[in-house]
């Protein structure tokens, strides 16, 4: 028997994974790498996003075989993996930052997630996929982007092919206006603005110019209302909200093409 054999091999797995999850930290998405490992086990929100996915997973379907999924702001993978488990025949998985790129590389060796296919992508670069995806996974993006509708438009137009699944922080009301087709400069027969937009619930996307949460890589945070008019106006349906914050959308005619009337509007509108 080799006496540098390890008494627990399980016990040095263990530390060997701890040692690797620490190296790679910090960490936003928390993975059970099994032998007791997890990889943000103190995590703010608990254990996320397990728990937040739990509310809103039986919206998509439950077997994926043969689909096609892009995950845009991958992150670790936790989403991109949940897709693999329901049989996704390809997924391509997206992020900007080389620091979770590592993270999701290491998650996927490890729990034997092989062909997922990580790339180092910004969300404003996806037309560079050249192709569609029956289901693209944009969660936890938007609000982090200086150009949040711009990136709803080149997602729709470049490599939405059915469904999207949408996240996106929200503030301020819940209520959802029903906004009027046009809005008149006054009051019909006075000199009064409109109240339209002094009302909460009317599609509202709040500016954050300093720092949200201690992260200043948060500009947006779009109330209910203007989550659901921005995925209108890109061109989503909205099939189901099965969470406050999560939109399930399918692919639309881009609305407003007939108003555009040939004038040379961002190019999606005419299409
Ligand atoms: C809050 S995390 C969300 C992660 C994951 N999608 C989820 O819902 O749990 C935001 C992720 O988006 C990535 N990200 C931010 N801006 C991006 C951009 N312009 N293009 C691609 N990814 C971006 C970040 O690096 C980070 O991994």
């Amino acid at each position: 028997m080799n006496d540098m054999a390890p008494i627990h091999p399980g016990e040095d797995r263990a530390a060997e994974l701890r040692a690797q999850v620490e190296a790679l930290g910090p960490w936003f998405h928390n993975i059970d790498l099994g032998h007791g490992v997890t990889t943000a086990p103190d995590h703010f929100l608990g254990d996320y996003p397990r728990f937040k996915f739990a509310r809103f997973a039986d919206a998509i379907p439950a077997a994926l075989t043969g689909k096609t999924v892009l995950d845009i702001g991958c992150n670790a993978g936790f989403y991109s993996m949940e897709m693999k488990r329901r049989g996704a025949a390809r997924v391509v998985a997206v992020d900007s930052d080389d620091h979770y790129l590592a993270q999701a590389a290491f998650v996927a060796q490890t729990l034997g997630f092989h062909d997922i296919e990580f790339r180092k992508l910004d969300v404003y670069d996806v037309g560079a996929l050249g192709e569609k995806f029956d289901l693209v996974i944009f969660m936890g993006v938007l609000y982090h982007l200086r150009h949040p509708l711009l990136a709803l438009d080149l997602i729709r137009e470049h490599v939405t092919g059915d469904m999207m699944l949408f996240q996106t922080m929200q503030q301020g009301s819940k209520d959802v206006l029903e906004v009027p087709e046009d809005h008149p400069f006054h009051v019909p027969g006075t000199n009064n603005p409109p109240a339209y937009f002094d009302d909460p619930s009317y599609p509202k996307m709040h500016f954050i110019e300093r720092r949200f949460a201690n992260d200043w890589t948060n500009w947006w945070a779009p109330n209910k209302a203007a989550s659901q008019a921005m995925l209108r106006a890109a061109g989503f349906t909205i099939e189901a909200q099965p969470e406050h914050e999560v939109y399930l959308c399918r692919v639309a005619p881009i609305p407003y093409a007939d108003w555009a009337d040939g004038m040379a509007v961002y190019p999606a509108r005419g299409k």
